[in-house]
């Protein structure tokens, strides 16, 4: 059997997403294991979660370091010794700096809800309801130096309907998420992610 892809997966309140990652490595559909979960909030539930299923945590409260490079330092210390090879932003609530990129170079996914490049930064699905978009969604990319800039690897799209709110919207595309976040991890660890410029092939 192929060695399983070991993850990383950063957090910061619900962890919904992280649920998703985890039920779909327990029915086999995501080639990899979660290696630690880090939290910067130390009441996140996704922690519960993580406890729920026996999965390693850590919890680095952004408020013990001077600074934004020393909270990544001491984060990439985290994901180094648990031997992660690749990071999961599920809900992490952190602009990263330069280290961690530079320490998981093309290593780091990101599920963001919109429709990238609409809407990125905080509150994507209330964007979208005052924007007046008829369709909206999520999108997973691989994170570079910018907001929600970096390659795209997969994306979903949902209807906006003339009554939604941002919590109605935001309940229709956090289904979607739970579907494309764990189908694009596991196309990284089956290899077949392939990045040129901008774009993201798929191999078959
Ligand atoms: C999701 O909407 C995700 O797209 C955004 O933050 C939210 C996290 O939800 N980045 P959860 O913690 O996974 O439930």
């Amino acid at each position: 059997m192929a060695e399983l892809l070991k993850l990383g997966v950063l957090i910061s309140g619900n962890g919904s997403n992280l649920q998703s990652i985890i039920d779909n490595i327990e029915k086999g559909s995501i080639k990899a294991l979660i290696k630690i979960v880090v939290s910067n909030n130390p009441d996140a539930y996704g922690l519960t979660r993580a406890k729920n299923h026996g999965i390693p945590f850590a919890i680095i409260k952004n408020g013990d370091y001077k600074s934004k490079e020393d909270f990544d330092t001491q984060l990439v210390n985290i994901l180094k010794d648990n031997g992660v090879e690749l990071v999961a932003l599920a809900g992490f609530m952190r602009i990263i700096s330069p280290i961690l990129l530079k320490a998981f170079p093309g290593r780091i996914l990101n599920i963001h809800p919109a429709l990238l490049p609409s809407f990125p930064g905080l509150h994507g699905q209330k964007q979208a309801v005052d924007y007046g978009v008829k369709y909206s969604g999520c999108t997973v990319h691989f994170v570079d130096e910018g907001v929600d800039t970096g390659p795209i690897i997969i994306q979903s799209a949902v209807p906006v309907l003339d009554d939604d709110t941002e919590e109605t919207l935001a309940a229709r595309i956090l289904k979607e998420e739970h579907k494309i976040y764990p189908q694009a991890i596991n196309l990284f660890a089956e290899g077949r992610l392939e990045i040129k410029g901008r774009k993201v092939f798929i191999k078959s």
